[in-house]
């Protein structure tokens, strides 16, 4: 791969190092981290974690806060929100706020903070994990870890009992928002299905697009169908077997959530082992999760992991990066990782002949591909994150470099922006996004070369 970035000099690097704290430091609100101060001015599920992961090299105080913050917020049934409101100050900035959501309807919901009614993927195992293997304080991060367990534990149990109710082997989720993915091609099928009664989508008005180009957005036929099944929850009050049962429209095996299960089952049975607890359910569910991705979710035909569509019994054939990010917890045997990296490596995604930053996160060669549009094309750092982190198991070195450097250069040269272009690295969507920052944080301090005070 002809990576089309400059060489940054050592002295570049540490001021991209301190631009990226700045970010960080920006988007603190006092108790946790913002995506943005202006787009996303709540706490974000997965994105705290993600943000989590930079601190924890250099910050453990806010580290350690930030997962506090989150699991604050989390309902009494287990779930952790996708969104905890910060609603004194914000409420204004962003749509759909606590008043749309109305999740207190829900005997589950905290009392004391408002929240979202669905959730977002399950890293948090994964980010305590982290903090014990990477914080400077092991012996705090592990007293951190034995005070939260419960809290991850019953985080777990809650997606086990109300997401795979026939206990399969695999979760489903109920909106796309659940994905983190919000717009991938993924879902145009069922979007495409769901027919909605126009009286049926309640009244709202988009806040993203005052601050990001509406084509780097995604689309209003696709905001009325996220908000639509908000109001589907809400009229259920949130119940989750009512949901199901009364047949809501979008209920999916998805490829990523199941993989980031996985992987954190696998590292609450290591963070169980270090504090005492029984590992063995872990284990076993981890297990469970990767010998049904194995069976349901493969499709040889691809070479890839594709998510299972559970309204319409079937697969549901996108062409996505998160196909490949099995590997990021080990699930494909050597055979099915080799395949997957040969797919990787064509200029569908970004091959090492090619001039490109990988990884982008839709086939470029499909119908659907956008370079601009959120989740339909762009670059994003945390799934480069994933992507590292699965590849660098199995010693693919020259691509692995490539994903490492993409990481850093794309900052580099347009900033911290939420996603990039993979043909030219500009960046789109919000500006001093905080994943971005963190995730590239986490990458340098973890490379011994690299001295950082
Ligand atoms: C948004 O509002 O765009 C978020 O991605 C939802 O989580």
């Amino acid at each position: 791969m002809k990576n089309p970035a400059p060489e940054i000099t050592e002295k570049e690097l540490n001021e991209l190092i301190q631009s990226a704290k700045d970010v960080l430091q920006a988007n603190w609100s006092g108790s946790f981290t913002r995506p943005s101060k202006n787009q996303y001015p709540h706490q974000w599920s997965w994105d705290s974690v993600f943000i989590a992961f930079g601190y924890t090299h250099y910050d453990k105080d806010r580290a350690e806060q930030e997962l506090r913050h989150l699991f604050e917020g989390q309902w009494k049934n287990g779930m952790i929100p996708q969104i905890i409101f910060d609603q004194e100050h914000q409420s204004e900035k962003y749509f759909p706020g606590p008043d749309f959501w109305q999740s207190e309807t829900s005997p589950n919901a905290p009392d004391h903070i408002k929240t979202s009614g669905i959730c977002q993927p399950p890293i948090h195992a994964t980010g305590v994990r982290h903090l014990i293997e990477y914080a400077p304080d092991r012996e705090r991060a592990v007293a951190f870890a034995s005070e939260i367990f419960p809290r991850l534990k019953a985080w777990h149990q809650y997606l086990d009992r109300e997401r795979d109710p026939n206990n399969e082997g695999l979760v489903y989720i109920r909106h796309p928002w659940e994905s983190g993915q919000d717009n991938s091609p993924i879902w145009d099928g069922i979007l495409n299905r769901i027919e909605i009664e126009p009286s049926y989508i309640p009244a709202y008005s988009r806040k993203d697009i005052n601050n990001v180009e509406p084509d780097e957005r995604p689309s209003k036929p696709e905001y009325d169908t996220y908000v639509y099944l908000v109001n589907f929850f809400r009229e259920r009050k949130y119940d989750e077997a009512k949901i199901r049962n009364d047949d809501c429209p979008f209920l999916v095996q998805d490829v990523l959530f199941n993989t980031l299960l996985c992987k954190a089952n696998q590292d609450l049975a290591e963070i169980a082992e270090i504090i005492g607890e029984n590992p063995e359910p872990f284990k076993t569910r981890a297990d469970q999760i990767a010998d049904k991705m194995n069976d349901k979710l493969w499709l040889d035909r691809e070479q890839m992991y594709v998510d299972y569509d559970l309204k319409a019994s079937k697969q549901i054939q996108a062409r996505v990066l998160s196909g490949f990010l099995p590997i990021y917890a080990s699930i494909p045997d050597q055979n099915r990782k080799q395949q997957i990296f040969e797919y990787l490596n064509t200029h569908c995604f970004c091959q090492m002949t090619d001039s490109c930053f990988p990884a982008p996160s839709y086939d470029r060669s499909g119908d659907d591909y956008s370079a601009r549009t959120y989740w339909r094309g762009p670059v994003w750092i945390n799934m480069n994150w994933l992507l590292y982190e699965g590849l660098k198991q199995y010693g693919f070195d020259d691509y692995v470099k490539q994903v490492r450097n993409s990481i850093i250069q794309l900052p580099f040269l347009s900033g911290f922006r939420e996603y990039f272009d993979t043909n030219s690295g500009e960046g789109y969507g919000i500006e001093n996004f905080s994943w971005t920052a963190a995730l590239l944080l986490d990458i340098l301090y973890r490379e011994e070369s690299t001295a950082i005070q």
